[in-house]
């Protein structure tokens, strides 16, 4: 089981907006949706895009390189249904934002099984 990573304050991600980070050996794109907090794998595996820069609508984070486009609640791209991004659990407590990485600290992008 991995251990919860702090990764960020709760006000570097205000509402409506996203982030990239690093946990471990991953690049994380960190999305605030209406203060629920979301993390999935930062590196569009398009062509490694950082996701955490791109703009995010409602659940939408659009890669900032060439639009890829995927849901951060799911990881799942909202075309591909093959394409999908590792989501890694998020909390908040007293103001900082913890990730807990999903498989350890395997390679960004794998997708996990189950
Ligand atoms: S690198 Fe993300 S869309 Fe191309």
């Amino acid at each position: 089981m991995s251990e919860w990573i702090e990764i960020a304050t709760a006000d570097e991600c205000p509402p409506g907006t996203s982030i990239e980070r690093v946990a471990g050996d991953r690049m994380i794109a960190l999305a605030n949706v209406d203060g629920r907090w979301h993390a999935i794998d930062g590196l569009c595996p398009h062509q490694g895009g950082p996701l955490g820069t791109g703009r995010l609508c409602g659940t939408v984070l659009t890669c900032p390189w060439h639009g890829w486009q995927f849901d951060v609640v799911t990881g799942r791209h909202t075309i591909s249904p093959t394409t999908r991004q590792t989501v890694h659990e998020v909390r908040e407590e007293g103001g900082r934002v913890y990730v807990r990485l999903a498989g350890g600290y395997a390679a960004a992008g794998m997708e996990q099984p189950g």
